[in-house]
């Protein structure tokens, strides 16, 4: 019996591959399905040349279904020179973001429009930011300004607590007050799609560090509020979102950046109130 099983399972995979290979057969003897991707240029070592669009054409039966996968293909097979940021190839990591057709989004998580082969696919480096080279902008600033919101647990007494020995208690209803916050994979999608981060870049924070401020100021283990509110009372930090709502319009995780501002703009003017945590965690940690 364990035979005659082994024996038809052997058949079905010879079968199986076999119709695989008939699939692959037919898809070598396709006609090309050539699309067109317009790509910006720039090389910073070469000052004479001014930033321009490089046109390289891919063969879409020969290629997998996403913009990154176009740009992998591109560099590998035509255009060593190309550059740009890509890590993990699933929208995890951030890195692959740029303007696709006048998008901000993700490179690994965009479909290429296979539709229409006529239309070009337009590609950016995220905008208004300083371009390394090519497609990659400089996130110094970005990281900066995500440096400046201090974004990790801060306790009153944590000099006088004893770490190690147990968790910060959290209640099931406070810990579902970070969903939606917890996710964002600082990709910059939504910050560089603000036209008052365009302007004021430096001074103001921008909605992607706004609501990681606000995943810290609302966390009920947190008990740095206060201070995490006083700090962006300037003018600048949050009061120049004019709630244009761009941000949460481009985020490629489908997050609510510019209602994260609104909660800190409802703070601060005292029309809300972070309340008292749902579980007491402080005793657990005395020394
Ligand atoms: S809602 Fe605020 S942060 Fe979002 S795009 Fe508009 S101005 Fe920028
Ligand atoms: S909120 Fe969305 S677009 Fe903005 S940085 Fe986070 S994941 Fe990216
Ligand atoms: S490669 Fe990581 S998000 Fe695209």
């Amino acid at each position: 019996m364990a035979l005659a099983s082994s024996s038809s399972k052997m058949l079905l995979s010879s079968s199986f591959f076999g119709s695989l290979r008939g699939i692959h057969t037919t898809t070598s003897v396709c006609a090309e399905r050539l699309k067109s991707f317009d790509i910006y240029r720039y090389n910073p070592e070469n000052p004479n040349e001014k930033p321009h669009m490089q046109t390289y054409k891919v063969d879409l039966n020969a290629c997998g279904p996403m913009v990154l996968d176009a740009l992998i293909k591109i560099k590998n097979e035509m255009d060593p020179t190309l550059t740009f940021r890509r890590s993990c190839r699933e929208g995890i990591c951030g890195s692959c973001a740029m303007n696709i057709g006048g998008t901000n989004t993700l490179a690994c998580i965009s479909k290429i429009d296979a539709s229409n082969l006529n239309k070009p696919v337009k590609i950016y480096p995220l905008p208004h930011m300083y371009v390394v080279k090519d497609l990659v902008p400089d996130m110094n600033n970005f990281y900066n300004q995500y440096r400046s919101i201090q974004p990790w647990l801060q306790r009153k007494n944590e000099a006088t607590e004893e770490k190690g020995n147990a968790q910060y208690l959290q209640s099931v209803d406070d810990r579902a007050k970070l969903d939606g916050l917890y996710e964002c994979i600082l990709c910059a999608c939504c910050s560089t799609s603000c036209p008052s981060y365009w302007w004021n870049g430096d001074k103001y924070l921008g909605p992607a560090v706004l609501m990681q401020a606000y995943r810290w100021i609302i966390d009920s283990r947190d008990e740095s509020t206060q201070a995490r509110l006083d700090s962006l009372k300037d003018p600048f930090s949050v009061y120049r979102c004019h709630t244009i709502m761009n941000c949460t319009r481009t985020c490629p995780k489908g997050l609510n950046p510019g209602k994260a501002i609104a909660e800190i703009k409802k703070l601060l003017a005292g029309l809300a109130q972070k309340g008292e945590p749902g579980l007491e965690t402080a005793k657990l940690h005395k020394k």
